[in-house]
């Protein structure tokens, strides 16, 4: 459709039409079936049945035949035949599902993360959906928020490279194709600092540390031509992202150039009333309007409140039309007008739902996610030898992950299923009782295990955390596995059983207790459909483990936040100094860090070059000229193990001399690269402006030449480094 149609479809809506054109609803609403899914203050919203027959979009509704029927019975009665938009949280697969985007981080897999991501857009788009609620690009420092599992990890860059990464794959070059759906990037911004780790609480920093931070994988996405952006629940600066000004116009729209749709997250322009910045839905109404927020999820605060704005002359019908219009623009981008249908289609849902291919993405994209954190010699397994399996995550279907969207138990590979491909009758199980019910430990059945087990030399023990301890509204003060578990693995390991330990959770956890008495550990998040076989394919070593730590893991929840971007200090804990920035009762460094991972094998940096320009700096140090060319460096990796396997190169950057304190580390590229075994290559980066420039105090984007680390290397603790004077 023209621009000028639309217009014209804009001028002759209603206020009513357009207030709810700019009120999304769940189906029930809309068919007057049960209400389901509800949460939040929209209980208390009661909208009238004219009202809801104009609703913009539909929220959580799937399936082929149900969004078809749904769109048809619509639109016959609609007035203006503007078809419905219908939303959904695919976060991680729609009926195939794909390791948990904390996992996908760790793959440092841009390439695999895509093909995942437009594989769900395949399977969404045949189920009916339209815009999928995803990539959720929220840095994240602290554990104790559950839905660190949705984010990359806690870095700027490659929260960025994944989050445009998904955006390529849902949406393709054109998002009006059949087998395509509109990406939303979300919850903007910030959401991932809320205090104390505790769900929807306040988010509070400087613009400094929003910019440099929180903000650059959210505009990676809209770089990567997102379609929507999710506001966040959090306030920043003191204001509810929902209704901020400063977030919302000032960034996204005019110094980022976003011209697609915003939507609130559920309820959340009602609730900047509990936030007190609205007394009432006229006030939270006018706000959300004034900051350019084109579409409310959930509430129903634009019905109640724009035509008395409008009456009272509080705000304008340009401001009104302008959202609408925003709205009507994403239905044609998505090819509605033509199609409301678009790729709906019940027979195709059936052929692509969990298909070998989809299948196979899943199975490599969950191994290449899983990070090795620990091995004495343990792994890989033998294939002939008896091996014990015991742990609430055994023999179970959970291992999908929390948003699993329309994921079924019964699809996914359980690990037991994964090792009896390979072990047979060699395999014997044990104590692999699932969670039940509320109670979030396992009952205690070590004796059995201890019985079962007795011809095993080597116990594989899978234990973690249940679904729903993980992703929204799951904040935990405790990050140790519950006391039963832990009792699994120091008893087998007491009793002269090798320890391997599968963990299965949505967070870094706080393992230490359980360190000692595992002679192997493998964080495999909650890795999706095929989360068995590529257990399997890593214990076994068929896939040398490659993934690489994307958040820290804290040595205990005291020590929360740690991450390895942060700002040294005046006292930096160099020594044992007790005046230094320093605990009495634990290290500064995390149990892991970032970038961490161990494989089958290992890689040995060396000949680090740096190829500068400038000479000698007058203070003797080596100088470049960035404006005669980029800095180029390399180092030579090599694989000095027995085996081929995957290495994840990292570019670090340190800032020495800013004129505001800089990270000691940030991470600015990367390469994955296999190598067999004895092979050796040289890694190349080149390092431009914009890759050493920040936000100063002004809000602008910089560069302030100065002397520079450049560090590469295995991981953030790991590297080589070598000074240089950038000017
Ligand atoms: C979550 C969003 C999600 C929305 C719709 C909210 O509670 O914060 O991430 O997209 O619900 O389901």
């Amino acid at each position: 459709m023209e621009r000028k149609d639309l217009l014209n479809l804009v001028k002759d809506m209603t206020i009513t039409e357009k207030a709810m054109q700019m009120t999304q609803l769940n189906s029930g609403m809309i068919c007057h079936t049960q209400l389901t899914n509800l949460t939040g203050p929209f209980r208390e919203w009661s909208f009238t049945d004219e009202q809801v027959e104009h609703a913009g979009s539909i929220l959580a509704t799937r399936g082929a035949e149900e969004i078809m029927r749904i769109q048809k019975e619509y639109l016959e009665k609609s007035k203006h035949k503007i078809p419905l938009v219908f939303m959904d949280d695919v976060i991680h697969g729609y009926r195939t599902i794909y390791p948990i985007p904390l996992a996908q981080g760790c793959s440092f897999d841009a390439d695999l993360i895509e093909q995942a991501a437009s594989e769900t857009a395949k399977e969404a788009s045949a189920a009916g959906i339209h815009v999928t609620f995803s990539p959720m690009a929220d840095l994240v420092r602290d554990p104790r928020w559950g839905r660190v599992m949705e984010s990359p990890g806690e870095d700027p860059y490659l929260a960025g490279v994944a989050a445009a990464a998904m955006v390529r794959g849902y949406q393709g070059e054109d998002v009006s194709a059949k087998d395509k759906v509109g990406a939303c990037i979300k919850h903007f911004a910030a959401y991932g600092q809320p205090e104390g780790g505790r769900e929807y609480n306040t988010v509070d920093m400087s613009r400094g540390v929003l910019r440099d931070f929180y903000l650059p994988a959210y505009k990676a996405a809209v770089d990567a031509g997102v379609e929507l952006v999710m506001a966040s629940f959090n306030t920043v600066e003191r204001v509810p992202a929902t209704c901020s000004q400063y977030l919302l116009r000032q960034i996204l729209r005019e110094e980022w150039g976003f011209k697609g749709m915003v939507i609130s997250d559920f309820a959340a322009m009602d609730e900047i009333m509990n936030h007190c910045v609205a007394a009432d839905a006229y006030e939270a109404g006018e706000k959300c309007l004034k900051a350019g927020m084109d579409m409310e999820m959930m509430s129903g605060v634009y019905i109640a409140s724009l035509e008395k704005l409008l009456e009272e002359g509080a705000i304008t019908m340009d401001e009104i039309d302008e959202c609408v219009l925003r709205i009507l623009e994403l239905k044609n981008r998505l090819g509605l007008f033509e199609n409301p249908y678009k790729g709906a289609d019940p027979e195709l849902e059936k052929e692509l739902f969990c298909c070998d291919a989809h299948r196979e993405t899943a199975r490599k994209l969950a191994a290449e996610s899983m990070v090795l954190l620990k091995n004495e010699g343990v792994l890989p397994l033998q294939e002939g030898k008896t091996i014990g399996l015991a742990g609430p995550l055994a023999s179970s279907g959970r291992i999908l992950g929390a948003w699993s969207c329309d994921g079924r138990i019964e699809d996914s590979i359980t690990i037991e299923r994964g090792l009896r491909n390979v072990l047979g009758d060699k395999l014997v199980t044990a104590a692999t009782t699932e969670f039940f019910g509320e109670a979030i430990d396992i009952p205690d059945d070590t004796e059995a295990a201890l019985e079962a087990f007795k011809d095993c030399e080597i116990c594989v023990v899978a234990v973690g955390e249940k679904e729903w301890e993980t992703g929204e509204a799951a904040s935990k003060t405790v990050l140790t596995l519950p006391p039963n578990q832990e009792k699994l693995i120091h008893t087998l390991k007491a009793n002269g059983k090798k320890v391997v330990t599968l963990l299965f959770t949505g967070r870094p956890m706080d393992i230490t207790p359980i360190l000692g008495d595992s002679d192997a550990v493998l964080q495999a998040w909650f890795p999706g459909t095929e989360g068995g076989n590529a257990i399997a394919d890593i214990l076994f070593g068929r896939v040398n483990p490659c993934g690489r730590l994307t958040m820290s893991f804290p040595r205990n929840v005291g020590q929360i936040p740690v991450y390895y971007n942060c700002y040294n200090t005046g006292r930096p804990n160099v020594s044992d100094d007790k005046y230094s920035s320093r605990y009495l009762d634990c290290p500064n460094a995390p149990l892991y860090p970032f970038g961490y991972g161990l494989s089958y094998t290992q890689f040995a940096y060396s000949d680090m070059k740096l190829e500068a320009n400038g000479g000698t700096h007058p203070r003797g140090m080596q100088a470049h000229e960035l404006d005669a060319g980029t800095l180029k460096v390399s180092v030579k990796v090599k694989n000095a193990g027995a085996v081929s396997g995957a290495v994840v190169a990292q570019l670090y950057i340190r800032d020495v001399s800013g004129s505001v304190v800089r990270p000691l580390k940030e991470l600015k590229g990367y390469q994955k690269l296999t190598l067999q075994p004895q092979e050796e290559q040289i890694v190349e980066f080149e390092i431009t402006k914009e890759m050493l420039s920040f936000y100063n105090n002004d809000e602008k984007f910089v560069f302030e030449p100065g002397l520079f680390e450049i560090m590469l290397g295995n991981h953030a603790e790991d590297v080589i480094t070598e000074s240089v004077w950038i000017r």
